[in-house]
């Protein structure tokens, strides 16, 4: 395939960006979209030109690192990360759009690399669990009904990828947010820091300049992991139910 490739280049996080225009080709169809990326880079650095700068890292759909937005949609056209988008969904002469996640609690760092550690702060002010430390306790005492462990089970698969916030209008963190709290939530290890969990978790997703959640579902339709849309109902019932027990 021969391709037009639209990407916004930005020196640095105060820099002014655009668009630039590379052509590329020869380009299988077996490709992952990084691969294709990693081709544009070759050319560009036997050109002596600075290649591009996007963030990757297992580049098998598991750890949240890759992050573009690609024709206007975060990860692409398909469900799924960036690095297991394949080029066989783009046609030999299409142009695409390649462009950084947008989003104020996002900071820009180089090209198609934002920070996100935003996400990390917000898991560190109450995504976690305290246990005691000793010797494991016997796992048949600690038991699990089924849907409570296969719903925790779904919404672990959270990758922290952030294209929910990326595809939210207003850049609101909720889909992320409510699927570590669903996780936590229905598992026994999780009750004890329930309400504060939540409370602790949403301060500082506001703090970080998340938006607020309308309902609008372009995060869920975004999402890599189909983390559906009922873990954010999840989120403001501990929320509720935290305001109850606080009285
Ligand atoms: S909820 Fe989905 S889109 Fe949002 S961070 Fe987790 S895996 Fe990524
Ligand atoms: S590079 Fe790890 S999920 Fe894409």
């Amino acid at each position: 395939m021969n391709l037009t490739l639209q990407i916004w280049r930005q020196d640095g996080p105060n820099a002014q960006g655009s668009m630039v225009t590379y052509p590329v080709s020869d380009i299988s169809e077996d490709m992952s979209f990084l691969e294709m990326l990693d081709v544009l880079n070759e050319s560009l650095i036997e050109k002596g030109e600075e290649p591009v700068a996007f963030d990757s890292d297992c580049r098998e759909g598991i750890c949240g690192m890759c992050s573009l937005m690609i024709n206007g949609q975060a990860h692409g056209p398909e469900v799924t990360t960036t690095c297991q988008l394949h080029m066989r969904s783009f046609s030999d002469g299409d142009t695409i759009t390649v462009e950084p996640w947008r989003a104020a609690a996002f900071p820009p760092v180089r090209d198609l690399i934002v920070d996100r550690s935003a996400l990390d702060r917000v898991i560190q002010a109450g995504g976690y669990v305290s246990v005691n430390t000793g010797a494991a306790p016997e796992a048949n005492n600690l038991q699990v009904r089924k849907p409570s462990a296969d719903r925790a089970f779904d919404a672990a698969t959270c990758i922290g990828c952030g294209a929910c916030v990326a595809a939210c209008p207003n850049a609101s963190g909720m889909l992320f947010l409510g699927a570590k709290i669903t996780h936590l939530g229905e598992l026994p290890q999780g009750q004890s820091q329930r309400s504060a969990r939540v409370v602790k978790m949403l301060n500082q997703h506001d703090a970080e300049d998340f938006g607020g959640c309308q309902n609008l579902g372009e995060c869920a339709a975004a999402c890599p992991k189909e983390i559906p849309l009922d873990v954010i109902n999840q989120l403001n019932q501990d929320f509720l139910h935290s305001k109850k027990s606080a009285r």
